[in-house]
C-alpha cells in the first residue's frame, strides 16, 4: 500500500507558545490537522475564558490564508480557580481545563499546590460539560522519576474518577503500561492520549551514548518495557486513547543547555511518524481511529468530513527550523529519515 486517505485528524494536545512563534508553530499544525486542543501553559498562565478568547485570536491571526483550522481552548487550574471561572469559561467557550499539579512541567509553577481543594471546580467542570485534561505526575521529592506517573494514578487519579462519576477526564501523554492499563481498565468517562515520542522511544533514546536533550520531555521517557506496553494499547484499536501530539517547542538554546528545558517539537512529522508506528504495529487499519475518530467521539465534537492523503515517500525532518527572530528550534526526530508523507494539497 503506497497511500493511505483517512478522515482529517486533530490534535488533542499541544503548545502553540504565543508571539512570533505562533507563526512557526499554526502552520506547522495547520497543514494537516483540523482542530487542536491548546494547552495554556504561557507566562503568564491562560488561567480565564476572557484570556482564551483573546489567546484564540492570536493564534487565529497566524492560521495561513486558505487552510480551515480552529483551535479548541483551554484554562490552566491553579488555586484561585473558582467554580464561577469555570462557568465564565465555558460561556467563553473553552472545552477543557488543564491540571498541571505544581512543579511538574514546564510553566507549571503558578499550576495547583493542593489537589484536594479543587473538588467544587471539578464539579463545576462536569456541569458545564468541561473535560478535565491531566498531567498525570506527582511532584514529591521523594517519588523517583521515572514513577511519578504511577504513583499519580494511585495516590490521585484514582480519587478523581471515583469522586466525579460524570466528569471526562483525559490522562494525556501516558508514558507507563501502568497508564495504559488504568485507562483501558477505566468508565468510559476516562481517555488517554499518547505522543509519538513514547511510542516509538525509551529511556535509552534519551541517555545511551550521551544525553540527547532533544529527546527529554515530561512524563519522561520510561523503559523500553513501558513503550512496548503503549505500542500494544494503541494497535488493538482502542477507543480510549487517541492523538496528542504534545508538540512543544523550546529554542535550541534552552534545550542544549546545563539545565535542559522538556518538549519535543513534533508538528512537521507528528501525522507521518504515526502512520510509521501504526504501519510498524500491523496496525494501520487503526490509524484513522486514533487520529481523527476517538478524540472527537469522546469529546462529544463532529468528526471532520474532510481527507487527508498520505502517501509513501522518503524525506528526512529537518536538522533545524529558523524563527521569525532568527533563533532555531531543533524539531523532534531531527535529520531522520520519515517514510510516509502527508500529500499538500
Ligand atoms: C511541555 C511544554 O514544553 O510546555 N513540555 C513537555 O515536556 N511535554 C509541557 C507538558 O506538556 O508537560
Ligand atoms: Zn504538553
Amino acid at each position: 500500500m503506497d497511500t493511505l486517505t483517512i478522515r482529517k485528524p486533530d490534535d488533542w494536545h499541544l503548545h502553540f507558545r504565543d508571539g512570533f512563534m505562533l507563526q512557526e508553530t499554526v502552520p506547522a499544525t495547520s497543514r494537516c490537522f483540523s482542530r487542536a486542543i491548546v494547552m495554556p501553559n504561557l507566562i503568564p498562565p491562560v488561567t480565564t475564558g476572557s484570556l482564551a478568547e483573546s489567546y484564540r485570536q492570536r493564534i487565529e491571526a497566524a492560521i495561513p490564508k486558505g487552510s480551515a483550522f480552529t483551535p479548541l481552548m483551554t484554562i490552566y487550574l491553579t488555586d484561585d480557580t473558582s467554580p464561577a471561572i469555570i462557568a465564565d469559561a465555558s460561556k467563553a467557550g473553552v472545552v477543557a481545563a488543564k491540571l498541571y499539579p505544581a512543579g511538574a512541567t514546564t510553566n507549571s509553577a503558578s499550576a495547583v499546590h493542593n489537589l484536594d481543594q479543587m473538588q467544587p471546580v471539578f464539579e463545576a467542570m462536569a456541569h458545564h460539560g468541561m473535560l478535565l485534561l491531566i498531567h498525570g505526575e506527582v511532584t514529591d521529592p521523594d517519588i523517583d522519576i521515572f514513577d511519578r506517573e504511577k504513583v499519580f494514578i494511585e495516590r490521585r487519579l484514582i480519587g478523581i474518577v471515583e469522586r466525579n462519576p460524570s466528569l471526562k477526564i483525559v490522562l494525556e501523554h501516558i508514558t507507563t503500561a501502568e497508564a495504559a492499563q488504568f485507562v483501558l481498565g477505566a468508565s468510559d468517562r476516562v481517555a488517554a492520549t499518547v505522543t509519538p515520542q513514547h511510542l516509538l522511544y525509551n529511556r535509552n533514546d534519551l541517555l545511551v551514548g550521551g544525553i540527547r536533550p532533544h529527546n527529554y520531555c515530561l512524563p519522561v521517557l520510561k523503559r523500553n518495557t513501558h513503550q512496548l506496553a503503549l505500542r500494544e494499547a494503541v494497535a488493538k484499536g482502542t477507543p480510549k486513547i487517541f492523538l496528542g501530539t504534545d508538540s512543544a517547542p523550546h529554542e535550541r538554546g534552552k534545550k542544549e543547555s546545563a539545565c535542559g528545558c522538556a518538549g519535543c517539537y513534533s508538528a512537521w512529522s507528528a501525522l507521518e511518524l504515526y502512520a510509521q508506528i501504526f504501519e510498524d504495529l500491523g496496525a494501520l487499519d487503526y490509524l484513522e481511529g486514533f487520529a481523527s475518530e476517538h478524540g472527537p467521539r469522546f469529546y462529544g465534537l463532529e468528526l471532520n468530513q474532510e481527507k487527508v492523503k498520505l502517501v509513501r515517500e522518503s524525506w528526512h525532518v529537518p536538522t533545524e527550523i529558523t524563527l521569525p527572530d532568527q533563533n532555531k528550534i531543533v524539531p523532534f526526530y531531527a535529520g531522520m529519515e520519515v517514510r510516509w508523507k502527508v500529500q499538500e494539497v
